[in-house]
């Protein structure tokens, strides 16, 4: 099981799982394992298996259906935080090098489409950049001469191409990106396995050691898998207790699509200045009809519990700015992983010899999981890694008293979280919840998470996450505990969906 097993479903996910592939049935030997199946580890392993390293690949669920199959894949290069605000936190230098690891991203996702005949609908297109309110105006003027400053290709447009509204000068990025992204994954996997690299299903990675000779990978079943080296791309790592956790927070993102006229919108994307920004692209759908992709309402992961009004008011912002959209036919959400430095963490696993870690995504996670394979492929062939000291995950974050403010704010989400160990309930039995509803009840010294069934059956379970210990919250739009700390998402009866966990949570006397 994993994320895919949630309730939404996307418009990608019709083409996910994006390979069959069996469960690891016994012990196997490797050069490299890489665990976790989306954009970052199918990127890693074609990467070390087009080097000639022997790969396997494992997933806790299906392969390619984590939040890869949930994003809007846009490839953009601008920083959806603002590079004058990466330059403030991390200075001009490091600044360019990311924008440059952003670049060669995109590059090599429409090289490998162009090599190995992935027909994933990879298209070049121009970014824009909008203010949402007039005040926000001299953000994008900041955010211009950023760019030039460390060399980004912009300009000025008269006005971003948003059909229901006049947005007035926005800034327009040429030569971005977009592809579907499953599409993609699944020619990513058969190139794998063209190469011999081995893929495997339903197979959890529940602990790891390193060895004289690499590491030992063990999973959920019992094989375990000796390599030279581990890559864990499990999205919130699985292998890290704190390390990286402590410098990174679970945000919850919406998504709201449906057909328009080919045509009534124009093939770019699109993004405005909120904080929670709106993003905004079309896919392909015929010769009649494009799928306008809508996203934002972002919130702290278990920390809201409207979901379906969010929902509503992305389809309203949609309506008004589109208005050749009239219906959503797709609703799903997902997480990311947001980072003190704005920036992912690839490379070395910080205190590890051969295991290394990619995460951090941002909303930016495509092109940085594809940049952290160009960053991790070098360091495990013993190669010079351009992008590797610039997103080492050892690197100290705090590079300004802003960049620590705002992370002690975020940090204090989860140290408020630890409270909720001797707050009261939000429900004093079951018989308050309706069907399909889950909730947090206070039982003796300890907080249960209860959920009831369509049929009305109750299921108990601990509401201490596994990962360190903080109290999950029920998200009643995905019908899964979400954890507010470092992202560990469980099903109704506990069982884990996303990581850090990798244990469910604990029984309980009913
Ligand atoms: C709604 C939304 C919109 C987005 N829009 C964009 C965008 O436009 N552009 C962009 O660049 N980024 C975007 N992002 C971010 C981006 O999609 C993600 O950051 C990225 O896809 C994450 O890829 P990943 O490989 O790190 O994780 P995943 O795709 O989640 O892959 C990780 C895999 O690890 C597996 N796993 C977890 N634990 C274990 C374990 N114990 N054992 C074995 N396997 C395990 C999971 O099952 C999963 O399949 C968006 C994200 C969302 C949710
Ligand atoms: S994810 Fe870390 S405590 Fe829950």
């Amino acid at each position: 099981m994993n994320v895919g097993d949630e309730r939404s479903i996307s418009y990608w996910m019709h083409e996910s799982p994006v390979i069959d592939a069996p469960p690891l049935a016994t012990d196997e030997t490797c050069d490299v394992v890489v665990i976790g199946s989306g954009i970052a580890g199918l990127s890693t392993a074609y990467e070390l298996s087009r080097f000639g390293r022997s790969v396997i690949v494992i997933d806790r669920g299906g392969i390619g259906n984590g939040m890869t199959a949930r994003t809007t894949a846009h490839l953009a290069t601008e920083l959806d935080d603002f590079y004058s605000e990466l330059i403030r936190v991390r200075g001009e230098d490091e600044a360019r090098l990311y924008h440059d690891s952003q670049v060669a991203a995109v590059n090599r996702i429409e090289a490998i489409c162009r090599d190995e005949g992935i027909d994933a609908d990879f298209a070049r297109l121009d970014g824009y950049l909008f203010p949402a309110e007039d005040s926000h105006k001299a953000e994008l003027e900041e955010e211009y001469q950023a760019c030039k400053t460390i060399g980004v290709d912009v300009d000025w447009a008269d006005r971003a191409p948003v059909p229901g509204i006049d947005t007035g000068m926005a800034l327009r990025f040429p030569n971005q990106g977009r592809f579907h992204p499953t599409k993609y994954l699944k020619g990513l996997a058969n190139a794998i396995l063209a190469r011999g690299g081995r893929i495997y299903a339903d197979t959890v990675h529940v602990s790891d050691q390193e060895t004289d000779e690499g590491v030992e990978i063990t999973t959920e079943a019992g094989p375990v898998i000796r390599a030279g080296a581990a890559v864990f791309c499990t999205n919130s790592p699985t292998n890290d207790k704190v390390a990286i956790h402590a410098k990174q927070t679970p945000d919850r993102t919406y998504v709201v699509a449906g057909p328009v006229p080919k045509g009534s919108v124009p093939d770019a994307l699109v993004w405005d200045t909120y904080e929670a920004y709106h993003y905004v692209r079309i896919q392909p759908l015929g010769e009649t009809e494009d799928l306008l992709i809508v996203g934002g309402a972002d919130h702290r992961s278990g920390e809201a519990h409207d979901m379906d009004q969010r929902l509503d008011s992305l389809e309203s912002w949609t309506r008004e700015r589109y208005p050749s959209f009239t219906r959503a036919t797709y609703r799903w959400s997902g997480q990311v992983m947001e980072t003190m430095d704005f920036m992912p963490f690839s490379g070395r696993n910080p205190g590890s010899r051969n295991i290394y870690v990619h995460t951090g995504d941002s909303g930016m996670g495509i092109t940085n999981g594809v940049a952290g394979s160009l960053t991790i492929m070098p360091l495990i062939i013993g190669e010079d890694s351009r992008f590797g000291p610039v997103l080492d995950p050892g690197r100290k974050s705090f590079t300004s008293t802003s960049s620590i403010g705002e992370f002690i704010r975020e940090q204090a989400g989860s140290a408020k979280n630890y409270m909720e160990h001797i707050t009261g309930g939000e429900i004093a039995s079951a018989d308050e919840l309706e069907p399909g509803q889950g909730g947090l009840m206070r039982k003796g010294l300890s907080k249960i998470a209860v959920y009831k069934d369509e049929t009305g059956a109750v299921v108990q379970r601990s509401a201490v996450c596994t990962h360190l210990g903080c109290i999950v919250h029920w998200n009643g739009f995905e019908k899964c505990w979400d954890c507010p700390c470092h992202g560990s998402q469980f099903a109704p009866d506990g069982q884990v969906l996303n990581g850090p966990a990798v244990q469910p949570l604990a029984e309980v006397e009913e």
